[in-house]
């Protein structure tokens, strides 16, 4: 994973006056520079903030140190502050991380700095807050969980289908993911694919027993799966630790590709008789007594 480096940052700011919260608890002797990406769409830079180091201290303290004591106005989305709510995403001394499960001491550069960035694949609203807003457009695309007619919970589930599909619903839509993503970070393909958590509900979908939709064309077209080069970034920064690649998107290129590239089957679409229904639909129209299997030759077919 190659991520550019960090913009050069400007001289430490003044702390403004701001009501100060002292934190006792764990305080250590030391102190860690942590600096902090402030700006908005238009531009920003990063700014240096000293931090009295707690032992355990997250990255997510740091910032609500710094916003207590140094920068109210400093934008930050979080919610659990547990790793489960997929808020607090941004980038750690250039790597996608949660604020939340970073410690400071753990993601310190050689010269112990920190640096803190938004997620570069989205319109940054400020500071650390991106729009993520394209995200849940792209999930309103994804047919849901059809299950077929009459077949209604409870189901039963062999034991070895419900593991494999309990690893995609680990998902957090931290976007961490789609942010580290080549394709969408760098080449900016959002309307061509959807993206590795995007491919991971359509697994989700598409891999379970009692669905019954068929997902197939809208990932080779819509969901561009095929602009997905397996380099597997987005599984590295995971923090849930989905197998993104092998678990998800390996099987749905191959599902893909069975069905539109095995000359097997396609030869066999071709020969394969097609129920009446298709008949019909294909044949001359003319009395609507007239059943076109008791008429001799069927007409020609469009391939299956
Ligand atoms: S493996 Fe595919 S989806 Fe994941 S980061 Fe690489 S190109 Fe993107
Ligand atoms: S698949 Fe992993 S990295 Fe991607 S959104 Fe879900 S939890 Fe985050
Ligand atoms: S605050 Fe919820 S995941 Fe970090």
């Amino acid at each position: 994973m190659t991520l550019a480096p960090p913009a050069p940052a400007t001289a430490a700011e003044e702390p403004p006056q701001s009501l100060r919260i002292t934190y006792d608890d764990g305080l250590t002797d030391r102190t860690a520079t942590v600096r902090v990406w402030r700006g908005d769409g238009t531009g920003g830079r990063l700014v240096d903030y000293a931090v009295p180091l707690q032992e355990g201290m997250v990255v997510l303290d740091a910032i609500h140190w710094i916003q207590a004591n140094r920068a109210p106005d400093l934008a930050c989305r979080w919610n659990c502050k547990a790793g489960k709510c997929g808020s607090c995403s941004a980038e750690v001394n250039g790597r996608p991380r949660l604020l939340c499960k970073t410690r400071v001491e753990d993601a310190g550069g050689p010269d112990g700095q920190v640096v803190v960035q938004p997620m570069q694949s989205f319109p940054i609203v400020r500071d650390l807050v991106t729009d993520v807003s394209w995200n849940y457009e792209v999930n309103a695309t994804i047919p849901p969980f059809t299950p077929a007619a009459g077949d209604a919970a409870p189901f039963v589930i062999p034991e070895a289908d419900l593991v494999r599909v309990e690893e995609y619903r680990r998902c957090i839509e931290c976007f961490l993911c789609q942010d580290v993503c080549h394709v969408l970070r760098e080449h900016r393909a959002t309307d061509r694919f959807v993206g590795p958590r995007f491919l991971v509900r359509i697994a989700s979908l598409e891999l379970h027993p009692k669905d019954t939709r068929d997902r197939l064309p809208l990932l080779r077209a819509e969901a561009g799966i095929g602009y997905c080069n397996i380099t597997k970034c987005c599984t590295e920064v995971c923090p849930e630790h989905i197998k993104i690649t092998d678990n998800a998107i390996i099987p749905l290129k191959e599902r893909v590709a069975d069905r539109e590239f095995d000359p097997i089957r396609a030869l066999w679409r071709r020969l394969r008789p097609l129920p009446m229904a298709a008949w019909a639909a294909v044949a001359p129209q003319g009395p609507a007594e007239e059943d076109p299997a008791e008429k001799g030759a069927p007409p020609e077919l469009p391939p299956g």
